[in-house]
């Protein structure tokens, strides 16, 4: 038996280690660890519920528009209010786009070098990659020139001594069956997702004013001003070339435009892109579908309200499915959801044993690990800053295979003819999305579903305010004198990582109790108070070690759960 740690695990948000057992080149046990304490949910203590969102999307750098949105909604559910329709619209395009844009970056940014070896890319032939950009995707300007200039700057790049992520490690690195030209086409698209996202990401600037950290996000709706008097012509530029930083109104007329056109090159690019090189991806490693797979235990608390009723329809529906079984979705409900820290590095006082529910919940620190420098964190009692999270005292997976596969099951059309479209083009049946190659799958299918409906989010909101309805906000309980002496509130819901749920109470106008169950928290989560591990931790039992010098296949594994510590910490 011989122990492994990867500390910090890179391309993930915050600071994740993981340690391993492994004997004759399996992985036979492993933990999961957050190693910096946040205590965002101590900070909201006492402070007004109005500005708790502001506070609570600083728990990290990228999932901002997750919490805020989480925030507010569980004000909201706190003190009875319901936003108005052109609300809704405004909340479902902004975490629309940041579902497509996260896993878009995701992909190429900060998983797809597990997968290919962009040296190998500098020789391949461009008219042989550009002959396999068509056999996948139908995209216009996918020909040799385009590949050549890409192999080009790649060349220059990797040359340049400045390109850390691409050196070549050896075969270790990869140990991928992507071809040279598979790797070119990956990496062109690596390059040209920078500009993408650039663009993208004016969906929430528009919105929220700057990204990250959107500033639009009010208890009650949305801080976006309708334009008085219609759109204004802009002035002409003082001089030739000059960059015009002015961004129109997002619901002026040429903002909703501007919305629009985003919506068009995000469905672009993940239709003609990012699907095919997952597919080509997929393809090149059919031994990924037996591998990672986990309980199988999925969690959806579902997401984008498609009504403006109390019980909405969602695109992404809320459920649950245990051990793998595609027969069942069983509803679910907030009051089973508990945290256990019996292996986390806080204390619940007398009973170390207990799983509280999160209107329960305490966020007391008490370190008890080894003083480093350590070599080891396993078989310490405590090994984390995360909470351990249950549903009905059971570990889950959560995230776009979990929504993905909930959906499925439950019949929504739009998933379902995705899922069948991909796994057909893979050969493969559903059940082989329970694994590590699964999670990158069904990430790319849920950015194509989410980035169908943008636009028509965009037409939404341009008829409601058309019909005259320009409310975007309800501030009927803004003032702290019509809240009751207390409430409590919860909000459940989804980021691009997975499930999310806020519990807060207030009391005397103040945030009495703050609980954040994030989707890594999920994920990531170290062992209960029985001693079973979290989804990550039992998702890397199997997996192979080819080289413990390179252990490239856990890394696969474990950011196919996309981990941002930095939330699962709060
Ligand atoms: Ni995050």
């Amino acid at each position: 038996m011989t122990r492994l740690v990867i500390d910090p695990v890179t391309r993930v948000g915050g600071h994740l280690r993981i340690e391993v057992e492994h004997s004759g080149g399996v992985v036979s046990d492993a933990w999961s660890s957050g190693t910096m304490y946040r205590g965002m949910e101590s900070i909201l203590l006492g402070r007004d519920p109005r500005e708790a969102w502001l506070l609570a999307q600083r728990v990290c750098g990228a999932c901002t528009g997750v919490h805020a949105m989480a925030s507010v909604r569980a004000v909201e559910n706190a003190l009875g209010v319901t936003i108005p329709r052109n609300a809704r619209s405004i909340r479902n395009l902004f975490m629309g786009s940041e579902f497509v844009l996260d896993h878009v970056v995701h992909f190429y940014h900060q998983q797809v070098l597990d997968w290919i070896d962009p040296v190998s890319a500098l020789t391949a032939d461009p008219a042989a990659t550009s002959g396999l950009a068509r056999s996948l995707s139908a995209r216009p300007g996918s020909n040799v020139a385009y590949f050549r200039d890409a192999r080009d700057r790649l060349s220059r790049f990797i040359e340049s001594g400045g390109s850390g992520p691409f050196v070549d490690d050896g075969p270790g690195q990869t140990g991928a069956a992507s071809s040279p030209e598979t790797s070119l086409m990956v990496m062109a698209h690596y390059l040209e997702a920078l500009d993408w996202q650039r663009r993208v990401v004016q969906m929430q600037t528009l919105l929220g004013g700057k990204s990250p950290h959107p500033q639009m996000y009010l208890v009650g709706g949305a801080v976006v001003p309708v334009p008085w008097g219609g759109p204004q012509p802009a002035p002409p530029r003082e001089h030739p070339g000059q960059i015009d930083q002015r961004a129109p109104a997002a619901l002026s007329v040429e903002g909703l435009a501007a919305m629009s056109a985003v919506a068009a090159e995000a469905k672009a690019f993940v239709e003609q892109v990012y699907v095919p090189d997952v597919v080509a991806i997929a393809r090149a490693n059919p031994g990924w579908t037996q591998l990672g797979r986990g309980y199988g235990n999925y969690l959806s608390f579902g997401e984008f309200p498609l009504d403006d009723s109390n019980t909405p329809d969602l695109l992404l529906p809320t459920g649950r499915i245990m051990g793998g079984d595609l027969a069942t979705v069983e509803s679910i409900d907030q009051v089973n959801v508990a945290e256990a820290v019996a292996h986390s590095w806080y204390t619940y006082g007398d009973d170390e044993n207990a799983s509280l529910h999160p209107s329960k919940g305490l966020t007391d620190p008490r370190y008890t690990g080894p003083p480093p420098p350590f070599t080891t964190l396993a078989g310490s009692d405590g090994y984390s800053w995360l909470k351990a999270p249950r549903y009905r005292e059971e570990p889950m997976e959560v995230g776009p295979l979990a929504r993905v596969l909930v959906a499925y099951v439950q019949g929504s059309r739009v998933v379902r003819e995705r899922v069948d479209d991909v796994v057909t083009r893979l050969g493969l049946a559903p059940d082989a999305l329970f694994s590590t190659l699964g999670r990158m799958v069904a990430r790319a299918i849920e950015a194509q579903v989410v980035a169908d409906q943008l636009d028509g989010w965009v037409a939404e909101l341009k008829a409601t305010l058309a019909s005259g309805d320009l409310a975007v906000a309800d501030l009927s309980r803004w003032e702290p004198e019509t809240w009751p002496s207390e409430a409590k509130g919860v909000s459940l819901g989804e980021g691009p990582r997975g499930a999310v749920g806020h519990w807060l109470t207030i009391a005397d106008q103040r945030i009495a109790a703050y609980q954040i169950v994030d989707a890594t928290t999920w994920n990531a989560s170290p062992r209960d108070a029985s001693g079973r591990r979290g989804a990550t931790e039992e998702a890397l039992i199997g997996t192979p070690v080819a080289d413990p010098e390179r252990p490239v296949e856990i890394l696969r594994t474990v950011r196919s759960f996309d981990p941002c510590t930095a939330c699962g910490v709060q």
